[in-house]
């Protein structure tokens, strides 16, 4: 049993198979939270609060005149109100009726049932094989007849639980629901560092790590999106924690919209993290008997490090997150004309690049943006899904299926969300535009968004889309989102419901996803928001992969895949190997390196083939042959990050299947210095009794350890039992050339 009740305590303890959580429903009816980290017993853990009276910290009237030590303003809660005694950040606030926002949640009951919890109209986690179980806590405030459920889901196996909300007015009058978190989180001792993922267009992801000090540190985002800003995911750690040991929990917001994330150390040093959707635009009204679904949160703890956080974030990710037939199949290796053609071209040029690629052991060509309406430019056309069949010289139908003749599948770019001012669908329906009445809307990359939460606008995505995949042989779809949201209104909805628009947005979208993929199940969608802006678990929920950045240079990419790789598994980053100088940097890497990242991804080309030498396409027959050969081990096996490219020279990570017998090193020279000292990596995940050989994976460059005595490691002649490579470990070879790469197979022998 993963949830265990002890009627008497009233404590109900959820337990994983490395971890334990524990609430308890008090005198007051406070639902407490005693614990979350690593096992314990059964045990009431309410008696590690130590309670005092702290002063201006006030007490609640029954408790008031008798107990001076109850406070809502120290005691950790499973869920914090707004209004009544807790003046830490709080997960939820009301208006009710009168003007009021008081609010004070009683417990009132648990219920306890096999399978995941869903969240309607919301992207979840779920469990095929029923081995979750939910729970069910009812709280109340007879009061003002809110009504509380608060849902967790537990998956043992995984070390995962998961947390949502469901608020339901229960009162005969309206409420304005205002804040509406989907969890608090409180910890009794909050001597933590905080590593969140920072970033910017073509600079997502990057890795930032903080002591937590008094006050509040909040992350989020307004911009309509989960945004290339701050990605909703964060760790928490004790100060010494590292990849290897220590205790650290992670959490990751499976939402794709407006959120925000705030972590407050208060005056006992106790810490605690209220992650939902953003107040700051946000008034939902909630109607007598309406109610209102929270996203969800995934959570997790590792006590021994960063890296198996990690670990258990990608595992639950690949299987309770990603769905459909390519959670499990394997994807093909794609070629995309954008950064080969950008906007030119025509018909004959993307057979052209497809017949090549075809040659290459490419197996999907991708059509990227400007196959549609008047579109040359980014500055016309979108909203007009029609294909422009004078640019392409015949029908979308018939470039698909000469794609296909030429044995590859065929995809294309949408943009879906957003409009142009010039174009045929803005000139016809101006009011699904987003604009605020009177006032002129802002442009971003001379674009407009739709009214997502528009049902009509739905309605419109949802026919032009069906009728384009439905008339064409498209088996791939890119799905991208070029701009962010502001001057909110909708003319959908009434002024009193304008707070509710960019949540509706988020859901707008994700309705067009579902029915699109309802009626194509087997569609594979990428996710894209010009590159990684809207990479979350919201998105995973549709797109089992996300372009993770605009930014194709091998070694940026170590950089911003390293930092999306703390929550998200290698083969849900849309990686791609393009052309050198390299469009956003004018770095030159070698063409055997930039296939070293983008194969840690879920790998392709983008690039104009016409314009590789014979020995550049002989290297990339050679990468796309080993990609398919090792696509079990690179794709989901269990990802170490060994050496960090914020390192001095060198970036090494490692991916070894789950039974340990096959391993392959990854190692990219992002500086090279004169004379510098050997970079030593210490293997994991393998047999330690087991006898493993190292292969240097040879590049058609023909390079090789520029010494004899290290070229012989890596030659397979020599053996190393599994306990030996992960104690003592081994260095990376050196050769002096900038951008230098490597790959080593690791086998087991016997
Ligand atoms: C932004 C994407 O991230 C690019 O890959 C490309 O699809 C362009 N949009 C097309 O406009």
């Amino acid at each position: 049993m993963s949830i265990t009740v002890c009627e008497e305590a009233r404590t109900i303890t959820l337990h994983t198979k490395n971890s334990s959580y524990q609430m308890k429903a008090d005198e007051y009816g406070t639902l407490l939270h005693n614990w979350y980290g690593g096992k314990t017993g059964e045990e009431d853990l309410s008696y590690l609060f130590y309670r005092t009276n702290r002063g201006f910290s006030g007490n609640p009237h029954e408790a008031g005149k008798t107990d001076r030590s109850y406070s809502l303003d120290t005691l950790p809660q499973e869920i914090s109100t707004f209004g009544a005694g807790d003046y830490r950040i709080t997960a939820l606030r009301i208006r009710n009726g009168a003007g009021d926002r008081a609010l004070r949640l009683r417990y009132e009951g648990y219920e306890i049932t096999p399978g995941k919890y869903s969240l309607p109209g919301l992207p979840a986690s779920y469990s095929e094989e029923e081995k979750a179980e939910t729970l069910t806590v009812t709280l109340k405030d007879p009061e003002s007849g809110i009504r509380c459920e608060l849902l967790y889901g537990v998956f043992e196996e995984e070390d995962v639980i998961t947390r949502a909300i469901r608020i339901i007015n229960d009162s005969d009058e309206e409420k304005h629901l205002l804040k509406a978190g989907s969890l608090n989180l409180d910890f009794l001792d909050g001597s933590f560092d905080v590593i969140d993922f920072y970033g910017k267009w073509a600079a997502e992801r990057r890795v930032e790590r903080q002591k937590l000090g008094h006050g509040i540190r909040s992350f989020g985002s307004v911009r309509g999106t989960s945004s290339h800003h701050y990605n909703p995911s964060l760790i928490l750690c004790g100060r010494n924690t590292t990849e290897e040991q220590g205790f650290c929990y992670g959490m990751a917001f499976v939402y794709s919209g407006e959120y925000q994330l705030e972590i407050e150390k208060e005056q006992s040093d106790q810490v605690r993290v209220v992650l939902g959707i953003h107040p700051d635009d946000f008034d939902w009204v909630l109607k007598p008997g309406e109610d209102f679904h929270t996203p969800e949160v995934l959570l997790s703890w590792s006590g021994t490090g960063i890296g198996n956080l990690s670990g258990n974030f990608h595992r639950f990710i690949r299987k309770h997150i990603v769905r459909g037939p390519w959670r499990d199949a394997r994807r093909p290796v794609l070629i995309n004309n954008w950064e080969g053609t950008y906007f030119d071209f025509t018909g004959e040029k993307l057979l052209g690049i497809a017949e090549e690629a075809s040659k290459l052991g490419i197996e999907l060509f991708v059509l990227d943006d400007g196959w549609f309406g008047k579109r040359d430019d980014d500055n016309s056309g979108l909203g007009d899904w029609f294909p422009n069949e004078k640019k392409l010289g015949c029908s979308l139908r018939e470039l698909g299926k000469n794609i296909n003749t030429l044995g590859l599948k065929f995809g294309l770019w949408f943009e879906p969300e957003t409009v142009s001012e010039d174009s045929d669908l803005y000139r016809a329906h101006p009011e699904w535009a987003v604009a605020v009445p009177g006032r002129a809307p802002d442009l971003s990359r001379n674009e407009l968004l739709l009214d997502m939460a528009n049902p009509e606008v739905q309605e419109y995505l949802i026919d032009r889309m069906s009728d384009v995949i439905g008339n064409a042989p498209v088996s791939y779809v890119k799905w991208d989102y070029n701009r962010n949201l502001c001057d909110k209104y909708s003319h959908a909805l009434p002024k009193e419901r304008q707070g509710e628009m960019a949540h509706r947005f988020t859901l707008g979208t994700y309705r067009v996803l579902e029915t699109i993929l309802s009626r194509f199940p087997y569609l594979l969608i990428e996710g894209c928001s010009g590159g990684g802006g809207r990479f979350d678990c919201g998105m995973l929920y549709y797109t089992p992969q996300i372009w993770c950045s605009d930014n194709t240079d091998a070694i940026d990419r170590l950089l911003i895949q390293y930092g999306t790789s703390f929550i998200y598994p290698v083969n849900t980053m849309g990686a791609h190997v393009s052309a050198v100088p390299n469009h956003q940097v004018g770095r030159v890497t070698p063409l055997e390196t930039r296939a070293v990242p983008a194969m840690s991804g879920t790998f392709g080309y983008e690039l104009d083939p016409a314009r590789l030498t014979e020995a550049e396409k002989a290297e990339i027959r050679r990468e796309t042959a080993l990609f398919k050969e090792l696509y079990p081990v690179l794709q989901y096996g269990r990802y170490f990050r060994l050496k960090s490219p914020y390192s001095e020279t060198c970036t090494v990570w490692e991916q070894a299947a789950e039974d340990g017998r096959t391993a392959v090193l990854s190692a990219v020279y992002h500086t090279v210095r004169a004379n510098s000292a050997p970079v030593y990596v210490k293997l994991k995940g393998l047999i330690p009794e087991a006898r493993y050989t190292l292969k240097l994976i040879p590049g058609t460059d023909g390079r090789m350890p520029s010494d004899e005595r290290t070229a012989a490691l890596f030659r397979g002649e020599k053996e190393f039992t599994g306990e030996t490579l992960m104690t003592a470990g081994l260095y990376v070879p050196m050769y002096l050339k900038d951008y230098q790469s490597w790959q080593i197979l690791i086998q087991c022998v016997s």
